[in-house]
């Protein structure tokens, strides 16, 4: 398996920050999925959300992986990027009018329907396009992701899916609605899931819901589990490439599914996250009274993860072999936040060193902003 080699002559020739890609690691990654996902003639759809880089997103489409989507301009960028259009699904609790309308037009795969609302709006807008509108309801089955709490989303305090309580009227309203075809159920329960365990409880959540359906005499070809699988942040280099023989081994011995069923995931970050870097100068190093701080030139503008969700990665010092020390790796914006990891030890670090912020390649680069008027990091890669 590879292990992300950096080409060190050359980031020293090329202005920091940046996002580095490692290509090589993302085939690898691909043509894993591939092989497990086909064992069970599972479908894939990448959560664009995870990274929208377009160099990354062509790989992804020639994998032939579908493509998962949460706004209109994610949808946009799926056609402009070439994916076939029966092979994009659009998700999201709060689509606008034009969003759907846009994906009407563009005769999307499926619609992935979050509340009642959110349907008859749908239903109506098909109709003025006239279109029939393929729908999965994204149920919430109250399972816990026993993940961070801002990326949990499957429990019943969360904002996303339709509560069991409500689905049998949902259904009802459903069938009187011209433009509206039922399809399928969708779950999602959240990120950064590292207990595949989490997934048998949601297999047997869909299994019992599953059963309704059928005693319903609603046939549905379309079972989508979401996404979720996480990595691993500590050691990024043991496995890059995530368990997806587990992963989908779990779904296939627990998942009871009808004939003609098709089973989807939405994965993104196991998909991305370890074959991007961000690549950072060491500015100065302060000493404080007790520890000192490396200050770097990337920012939480670049990478948000660690100030938003305490999340961790691994730094490295990748031009330094002195004996390692601890410091503070902070960056320049004015915010206390913007703190990539508190006492992590590195190679002896000076001004001008490389330092490497590992598994970013999962919303890192598509989380950045402008803050404090700060450009975009570039992006780079291995090929
Ligand atoms: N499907 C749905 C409906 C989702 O909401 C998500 C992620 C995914 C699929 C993909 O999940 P994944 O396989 O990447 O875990 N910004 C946060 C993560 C937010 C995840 C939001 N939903 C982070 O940096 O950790």
């Amino acid at each position: 398996m590879s292990k992300t080699q950096f080409p060190i002559e050359r980031f020293r020739q090329t202005e920091t920050p940046f996002y580095y890609y490692d290509i090589d690691l993302l085939r690898e990654t691909l043509s894993s999925i591939n092989e497990q996902r086909e064992k069970y003639g599972y479908k894939v759809h990448f959560a664009v959300k995870a990274n929208a880089n377009a160099r990354v997103l062509d790989e992804i489409r020639e994998a032939g992986l579908g493509i998962d989507c949460v706004s209109g301009n994610e949808v946009k960028r799926a056609l402009e990027l070439g994916f076939d259009n029966q092979k994009i699904v659009f998700a999201g609790v709060g689509k606008s009018d034009w969003e759907m309308r846009l994906a009407l037009e563009a005769n999307i795969e499926c619609f992935n329907v979050e509340s009642l609302p959110e349907m008859e709006v749908l239903n109506q807008l098909a109709m003025e396009c006239g279109r029939t509108a393929n729908i999965a309801l994204r149920i919430n089955p109250n399972v816990d992701a026993h993940t961070h709490q801002y990326i949990t989303t499957g429990l019943e305090e969360n904002k996303f899916g339709i509560g069991m309580w409500e689905i049998e009227k949902i259904v009802e309203a459903a069938k009187n609605m011209s433009n509206i075809n039922l399809i399928g159920i969708h779950f999602h329960i959240g990120s950064q899931i590292t207990d595949l365990d989490v997934f048998k409880v949601l297999c047997s959540r869909v299994n019992e819901i599953q059963k309704w359906f059928e005693q319903n005499k609603i046939r549905l070809t379309i079972i989508n589990v979401g996404g979720g699988l996480g990595i691993d942040y500590e050691y990024p280099d043991a496995k890059p490439v995530p368990d997806f023989e587990g992963y989908f081994g779990v779904f296939h011995k627990f998942l009871e599914l009808r004939e003609g069923q098709e089973v989807h995931f939405e994965l993104g970050r196991a998909v991305v996250a370890q074959c991007g870097s961000l690549i950072t100068k060491v500015l100065f190093v302060k000493e404080g009274q007790h520890k000192k701080f490396a200050i770097v030139d990337a920012g939480m503008n670049d990478l948000i993860r660690p100030a938003l969700y305490h999340a961790y990665h691994k730094i490295e010092n990748i031009t330094s072999d002195l004996p390692a020390e601890k410091y503070d790796v902070v960056g320049p914006v004015c915010e206390s936040s913007d703190c990539f990891g508190k006492a992590a030890v590195l190679a002896g670090t000076k001004r001008g060193d490389l330092i490497a912020i590992r598994s970013a390649g999962a919303y890192g680069e598509v989380m950045s902003s402008k803050y404090n008027l700060r450009e975009f990091a570039k992006t780079y890669y291995s090929k």
